[in-house]
Parts: C-alpha cells; sequence; structure tokens
C-alpha cells in the first residue's frame, strides 16, 4: 500500500504545454499509484480584471511585457492558505542552475510549488516575498518557464520510493555518486560484426563490476572532468 508522497503544484499561463510531460510512462504511473499529485493551475484564472489581463508594461520602460503580481498572488495566497508549502520555486534562466542534488533534495519534501515564468519576466515582488527557490535548468533561454518545469519534475518524480519497478535503478543513475553511468549493452551479442565487451558476457560477477566501476570513472574523466574536481574538493 501507497501512500500520497507528494504533492506538486505548477502556475503557469500555458498548462497545456506539461500535459503530456505528466501523462505517459513513469510519470502517469507515478500517479496512478497515487505516489504524487500534480496540480496544473492556469494564472489567467486568476486575473482580476475583465479582459483577463496577466501582462502589463514595465515602470520605467523597456521593452516586452511583464507578469503582473495580483493574478499569481492571488492564486499563491489560496494555494499557500490550504496547505504549508516545503518550497516555491521559480522557474527562470537567472536562477541556480539545477543539478542532481538539488533534484534529491526537493523529491524529500510534501508540497512544492513551481511558478513558470513568461515575458520579460515576472513583478520582482514576487520573487522576492513568495519565491523560495529560483532553478535554472541551464544557461540558455527558454520562451517559458513551462518545459523547464517539465524537466524539474520528472527528476523529481522518479526519486520518489516506489515510482521506479527497480528500486536500485535510481541509485545507479550518472550523476549519484558525482560519476557518469557505465556504457550498457543488450543482444544480440553480435551485430553488424560489432561486438559487446566480452567481460559483460563472461559471467564473472566480481569482473563485471570491477570493470563498470573503471568505465564510469573513465567516462567521468574524459566527458566531465568538472565533476572529478568537484569530488577531489569535497
Ligand atoms: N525559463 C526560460 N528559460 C529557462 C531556463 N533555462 N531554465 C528555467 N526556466 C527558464
Amino acid at each position: 500500500m501507497y501512500f500520497c508522497e507528494m504533492r506538486i503544484d505548477i502556475l503557469s499561463l500555458l498548462p497545456e504545454l506539461m500535459h503530456s510531460a505528466f501523462s505517459a510512462s513513469i510519470m502517469k504511473r507515478a500517479q496512478d499509484k497515487g505516489l504524487v499529485e500534480i496540480h496544473l493551475h492556469n494564472i489567467r484564472d486568476y486575473s482580476d480584471n475583465k479582459h483577463k489581463n496577466v501582462d502589463d508594461y514595465q515602470y520605467g520602460g523597456g521593452a516586452g511585457m511583464v507578469m503582473r503580481i495580483e493574478p499569481i498572488a492571488t492564486l499563491m495566497d489560496k494555494l499557500m492558505s490550504e496547505r504549508n508549502y516545503d518550497e516555491i520555486i521559480f522557474m527562470t534562466p537567472d536562477g541556480a542552475i539545477l543539478e542532481q542534488g538539488t533534484v534529491n533534495y526537493l523529491s524529500l519534501k510534501g508540497n512544492v510549488m513551481i511558478l513558470c515564468g513568461h515575458y520579460k519576466g515576472v513583478d520582482n515582488r514576487i520573487r522576492e516575498h513568495y519565491i523560495t527557490k529560483e532553478i535554472s535548468i541551464g544557461s540558455y533561454v527558454l520562451s517559458g518557464g513551462e518545459l523547464a518545469a517539465a524537466v524539474l519534475v520528472d527528476g523529481i518524480v522518479r526519486l520518489l520510493p516506489g515510482v521506479l519497478n527497480d528500486e536500485t535503478s535510481a541509485l545507479t543513475d550518472s550523476f549519484q555518486d558525482d560519476l557518469l553511468a557505465p556504457p550498457v549493452y543488450t543482444r544480440p551479442p553480435v551485430y553488424k560484426g560489432w561486438t559487446v565487451p566480452e567481460v559483460l558476457l563472461s559471467g564473472n560477477q566480481q569482473k563485471i563490476d570491477q570493470w563498470r566501476e573503471e568505465q564510469s570513472l573513465e567516462r567521468t574523466k574524459i566527458r566531465r572532468p568538472d565533476l572529478i574536481k568537484k569530488q577531489n574538493e569535497g
């Protein structure tokens, strides 16, 4: 028997952008099993004026519209009156770059709210008074925070106990120990003359484990030397 581990509320102007990300495969299974509830909210539904405006010109002039404070604050106040949130996250290219450690940390929380930005940004008072964490998924600019939020939520949900079939598989992910995962192969053993490393077919588990460790280390040295450096410093 599972109880609901986590609730995630996502506030967005384009919630439909995230529907498919959460309605297939592992994300779907996690929700079907009751391990996570993902609630998508359309900020426009909380607009206070008859035109349902959600953006406005920025004070001081300049190109680009800014997301208005009222609809977002109204929705956040409503949600916060219903339960306590462990974190209120803003997806933004000027946030801290997302790393596995943050994903692990968030997977241990009960209630998480995520705000997706759009236009030139959001009235900064939202960031000053509501947001507890600002996250970027990389040094590039997307047209909105929705796809970034989907990436974050996917990373979190797959770590919740009971979501993955093979409980150990999240533990051997790349990055979980600051090492990249070793290469993997499946049948057939020979394809177009291309072979699978002998050791994997040897049946000698000790040798296989040792080979995987070496491959992990080698791959990390070549592809992500910064991770090795981080290990030596930590
Ligand atoms: N919104 C726009 N670009 C983004 C990024 N790189 N990460 C998170 N949110 C964003």
